[in-house]
Parts: structure tokens; C-alpha cells; sequence
């Protein structure tokens, strides 16, 4: 049994003393990080939306707080996140020309894969044509179950100010996932837990480490400033997981 931490949407910020919505992100997250030691990790995934404004000072002050984890953390953005930012302060996990900062890894018997759903400049997700391409190469590639991650979810949960921002060209992923559907997906963004469906898969998606919207809410602002985050255990071709709310 293999296990792993996903954490989502930091919204990390070093203006206005670290709060975002009133909340003490810094001290979220490490609330978190220090549950998730304690629990002990096989990867620690995370899932976007780690700036609050993408700003580089940002990722330089969380790298130290990621250390411990080596290289057994993998990385996507989210829409709040910017790129070039990212890439510069953690320039080991992506490849110098790499548009997308996605990954994959080999774990418990399955292939973790990463999307980066970012459209840069805009808060709806987009997975585009190259990074389809790739992924239909190792879908192809792999005989092993497929664990996916990525930041925006590729269904509406039923809550306007995020179901606008709903992944663009689902359908075209639907067709990539359908043939041979995935163990699960994990997505972040919506600051909610959900459980749904999509191309055959269930998607779950993640509560975030920074602040939580309710669920069906019609007010985008926070109900709760409580970190979560989600444990993930694959353990021959399943997969459980469960939120952890702190
Ligand atoms: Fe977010
Ligand atoms: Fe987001």
C-alpha cells in the first residue's frame, strides 16, 4: 500500500500579512504539512492554485516548508498560479521548455499523470491540443491503472462561480478516457468536496488548504477557514481516499 497527501489551493500570499479572505494561509498550510509528517507519504501532489496572486516571492518562501519532501512531491498550477514563476523557483521538476507543468510517475502499481488545466490569463481551465496529444501517448504507453490529477475539474459541481470556470475541452478528454477509464481523478479549484463522474472515472474533488466554499453556495466567499486536504492509498489496482479536515 502506497500512500499519498493531495493538497489544493493554498492560495499562498505574503501580502496583507499572509491572510487571503481572512484566513492565515501560511499557517494553514503548515498545519497540514505537519499532519501529513506525521502520517507519513509516499508523494505529497499538489494541485494548483499554490500562489494566491503567482507571484515568485511566494514560491521561494514555501519552498523551504516543501524540503522534507524531496523528491517525492510533484507539482501542478492552478489558475492563480503563473508559469514562468513557478518554473524559476522550482527548476528541477519541469523540463526548461515545457509549456505545461504536468507530470508522471509510476507508483503502487499505477501511473500517476498530472494535467496543467491552466488557460494563463484567464480562470477557466484548458487542457489544449499538445498536452492531449501527450496524454493519448501515455495512456497508450501504459498498461498499469491511471491515476489522474489535475487543478479544474472536468464537471460542474453545481456551484455557479466555479462550474464557469468548468475544464473547456472536457469532451475531448471524455474521448481519451473513455476507451479505458482511469482508477480515479483528483482535481482541486472548487474549494469543496465532491464526488462525481466523468468519462467512466469518479473524480473527487478536493477541499483546499486555505479556506472553504460551502457546497451549492450562491456567495463566492469563504464558510470555512479550516485546512483540509485529502489522503490518497492505492493498494493492488484500487484506490481509497478520504478528506481530512484539521
Ligand atoms: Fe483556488
Ligand atoms: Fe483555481
Amino acid at each position: 500500500m502506497v500512500r499519498i497527501a493531495q493538497l489544493t489551493d493554498l492560495h499562498l500570499s505574503v501580502a496583507d500579512r499572509g491572510r487571503v479572505f481572512g484566513s492565515d494561509v501560511w499557517g494553514n498550510l503548515e498545519r497540514v504539512l505537519a499532519h501529513v509528517q506525521t502520517l507519513g507519504v509516499d508523494r505529497l501532489v499538489l494541485t494548483g492554485d499554490i500562489a494566491n496572486s503567482g507571484g515568485r516571492s511566494v514560491y521561494e518562501r514555501l519552498r523551504p516548508l516543501l524540503s522534507p519532501f524531496g523528491d517525492r512531491m510533484l507539482l501542478l498550477p492552478g489558475n492563480h498560479d503563473r508559469r514562468a514563476a513557478l518554473r524559476a523557483v522550482f527548476p528541477s521538476r519541469w523540463p526548461a521548455t515545457a509549456n505545461r507543468l504536468g507530470f508522471e510517475a509510476e507508483l503502487g502499481g499505477c501511473t500517476l499523470l498530472g494535467l496543467d488545466s491552466v488557460h494563463e490569463g484567464r480562470t477557466r481551465g484548458e487542457l489544449g491540443q499538445d498536452q492531449l496529444h501527450w496524454l493519448a501517448g501515455r495512456l497508450a504507453a501504459t498498461t498499469r491503472p491511471v491515476v489522474l490529477f489535475l487543478h479544474h475539474p472536468p464537471v460542474r459541481v453545481r456551484c455557479w462561480f466555479v462550474d464557469r470556470d468548468l475544464l473547456r475541452d472536457r469532451d475531448q478528454l471524455a474521448a481519451l478516457l473513455r476507451p479505458r477509464p482511469p482508477l480515479a481523478i483528483f482535481t482541486g479549484h472548487v474549494h469543496q468536496a465532491h464526488e462525481l463522474e466523468f468519462a467512466g472515472a469518479p473524480v473527487f474533488t478536493t477541499p483546499a488548504v486555505a479556506y472553504q466554499y460551502g457546497l451549492h453556495s450562491w456567495v463566492p466567499l469563504p464558510k470555512s477557514l479550516r485546512p483540509a486536504l485529502r489522503i490518497l492509498e492505492l493498494d493492488g489496482g484500487l484506490v481509497r481516499s478520504e478528506v481530512v479536515r484539521l
